[in-house]
C-alpha cells in the first residue's frame, strides 16, 4: 500500500476512538491541520543524530515524565518541577556515565491513553473508559465520557503552552539547578540507605558539584550558554487524528514530518504489524519509538524494525522493551539476538515502568522502587550478556512529593496520603533522583568499549551507508549545549571527579 498521511484509515485500528459527531470531527482536524507545528522539523533532526550516538553508546537517553499529562497539568510549578528533576537526574547520570545524556520528557502532548476496556462499569451505570484528556474527561457521567473532537485542540493548545514554557524555562531559567547544593537531597538521610552507600552518593554528589565549579571556572561560552539546557518531546502516538493533522512536508527537506512532537512512540497494545499505528508511523521521518512487552518475539523485533525503518536509518527507531523484572532476564535475550542477527539499527531503551505495575490488598495500584532498579540492573546484563548496549531508560516520574510507588522511603501505607496520578503510578521527585544516582552507578560500571572517549574532531564510525546521518551529526555538535561539552571535558581529563 502507498503510505500517506492517512493511509492508515485502511487498517485495522486498535484503541479506535469512535466520535459521534462526524461533523465535529472533521472541522478540529481541518483546523488542526492549519496550525503552526509544535517542533520543528530540524529538531527532530538534531535528536535522531543523538539517537544515533546513544546506538553507539556514546550517548544515553533519559526519558520521562507522567503516564497521562493532564490539561490541568498545565500549570508553571508542575511544569518547572517535572523539568527539574530531569535535569537534575541527567546531570547525576552525566556524571555517572561519563557521556551526555539526551533528555525526553513525556509532555506537551502525553494526553492519550491506551486502555484494556473500551467501556467501565461502575454498579448499574456503563461509560466509555477515560481516553486521556486528548479524547474524554475523567469525570464518571456521559456527558464527561463521550469522546469530543474538541479536545483535540485544547490538547494541542495546551501543549503549545507547556512547551512555550519549557522553551522559556530551557533557554536559561535553571541557573541554581545546575549546583546540587541547591537539590532536595533528603532520600540519603532514609532509613533503607546503608552507611556506604550513602558515604557514596555523598562523594558523588561532592564531585558533581565541584565539576560544575570547574566547568564554569574554565569559563568557556557565555553565561547563557552555561544556563541554556536542551529538552526533546515525546508522547504514546496513540490518536491517529491528532497525529496526522500536524504531519506535514516541511521546505527545503524529504518526506513528511509528524510535527506534534519530537519523538513519538507506538505502545504496546497498538504496535501490530498490520495495524493503523505502524502503517502511520511508518511513513514519516521523525524517530520512533515502540514499547516491547514479554509477549514480543525476535521475528516481531525484526518485522518492525523492518516495516519502520526500511532503510536501517541509524537513531531512527527506538524499542523500548518492558517485560518486567521477573520476565526480562528470560525474554529479552531472543530480541536483542534476533534484531542484532538481522543486522538492524536501533536503541534499545528500558521502561522499568509498565511491566512492573502491581495491585496492593487495598486494590491501589502501584510499583515498587526495587524492582524498578531490578529491571534496569537485569536489562544490563543482559544487554553485556548478548553484546549489545543498552541506551536509555523510559520512566514515568513527576518532580513532586506525590505517593504513589512504594519503596525508596514510602510504604504501602503512605499511598493514601497523595496518590495524584490520572493513571499509572510515577516516581516522586525523591524517589527519581534516587534512582538516579542507582543508575549512574550501573552507568559508570559499563567497561569503557560502551563509554569511548567523546572526541568531536572524530566523525563517527558507522557504516558507509550511514554518511549522510554523519553530516547531520557533525552539524548537531556545533550547536551542543555545554553539558555535552562538559562531559566530554571530564572524560578527556581522566576524571576531574
Ligand atoms: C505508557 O507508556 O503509559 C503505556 C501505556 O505503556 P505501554 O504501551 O508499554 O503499556
Ligand atoms: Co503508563
Amino acid at each position: 500500500m502507498t503510505w500517506s498521511p492517512n493511509s492508515w484509515e485502511q487498517r485495522l485500528h486498535a484503541q479506535e476512538v469512535i466520535y459521534p459527531d462526524r461533523d465535529a470531527l472533521a472541522a478540529a482536524v481541518r483546523t488542526l491541520r492549519s496550525l503552526p507545528p509544535l517542533v520543528t522539523s530540524w529538531e527532530v533532526e538534531r535528536l535522531k543524530s543523538y539517537l544515533a550516538e546513544a546506538q553507539l553508546g556514546r550517548r544515553f537517553l533519559l526519558q520521562g515524565g507522567d503516564c497521562a499529562e493532564t490539561l490541568a497539568d498545565c500549570v508553571s510549578d508542575i511544569i518547572a518541577n517535572k523539568l527539574k528533576i530531569l535535569l537534575q537526574m541527567s546531570l547525576v547520570l552525566i556524571h555517572g556515565g561519563r557521556r551526555p545524556v539526551i533528555r525526553v520528557g513525556r509532555f506537551a502532548g502525553q494526553y492519550a491513553k491506551p486502555r484494556s476496556k473500551p467501556l467501565e462499569v461502575r454498579g448499574e451505570q456503563t461509560h466509555p473508559s477515560y481516553f486521556g484528556d486528548l479524547i474524554n474527561r475523567v469525570e464518571f457521567d456521559p456527558e464527561a465520557r463521550r469522546p469530543d473532537p474538541g479536545r483535540l485542540l485544547e490538547g494541542y493548545k495546551h501543549a503549545a503552552l507547556t512547551l512555550n514554557f519549557i522553551r522559556s524555562l530551557s533557554a536559561g531559567g535553571f541557573a541554581d539547578l545546575h549546583h546540587p547544593e541547591y537539590w532536595d537531597l533528603s532520600f540519603l538521610a532514609r532509613a533503607g540507605i546503608s552507611d556506604e552507600l550513602r558515604a557514596r552518593y555523598q562523594r558523588y554528589t561532592r564531585q558533581l558539584g565541584e565539576a560544575l565549579e570547574f566547568m564554569e571556572a574554565l569559563g568557556e561560552g557565555s553565561f547563557d550558554d552555561l544556563t541554556r539546557v536542551e529538552f526533546f518531546t515525546s508522547h504514546e502516538g496513540l490518536n491517529l487524528r491528532y497525529e496526522s493533522a500536524q504531519t506535514r512536508h516541511v521546505p527545503r527537506r524529504e518526506g513528511y514530518y509528524d510535527l506534534t512532537t519530537h519523538l513519538p512512540w507506538i505502545g504496546e497494545r497498538t504496535r501490530a504489524l498490520d495495524g493503523a499505528h505502524v502503517e502511520f508511523f511508518r511513513g514519516i521521518r521523525n524517530p520512533v519509538g515502540v514499547k516491547l512487552g514479554p509477549t514480543a518475539t525476535g521475528e516481531d523485533a525484526v518485522a518492525l524494525a523492518r516495516a519502520l525503518n526500511p532503510d536501517n536509518e541509524p537513531g531512527k527507531l527506538v524499542f523500548i522493551t518492558r517485560m518486567g523484572v521477573d520476565h526480562i532476564g528470560e525474554r529479552l535475550p531472543a530480541l536483542l539476538s534476533a534484531v542484532r542477527a538481522a543486522e538492524l539499527r536501533v536503541l534499545w531503551i528500558s521502561d522499568p515502568m509498565h511491566g512492573n505495575t502491581v495491585k496492593t490488598d487495598g486494590g491501589i495500584k502501584t510499583r515498587s522502587f526495587d524492582d524498578i532498579l531490578g529491571e534496569i540492573r537485569r536489562s544490563f546484563e543482559v544487554h553485556a550478556a548478548c553484546g549489545t548496549i543498552l541506551g536509555g531508560v523510559h520512566f514515568e516520574l513527576t518532580g513532586d512529593d506525590v505517593t504513589e510507588c512504594v519503596g525508596g522511603g514510602l510504604g504501602e501505607a503512605d499511598l493514601d496520603r497523595n496518590y495524584a496520578s490520572a493513571c499509572d503510578p510515577r516516581l516522586n521527585y525523591r524517589q527519581s533522583l534516587e534512582m538516579a544516582f542507582a543508575l549512574g552507578e550501573l552507568l559508570g560500571a559499563l567497561p569503557p568499549a560502551r563509554a569511548p572517549a567523546i572526541d568531536r574532531r572524530r566523525p563517527l564510525a558507522q557504516p558507509a551507508s550511514a554518511a549522510s546521518e554523519m553530516t547531520t551529526s557533525a552539524k548537531a555538535s556545533h550547536s551542543e549545549t555545554t553539558w555535552s561539552r562538559w562531559a566530554s571535558a571530564s572524560t578527556h581529563s581522566g576524571g576531574i571527579a
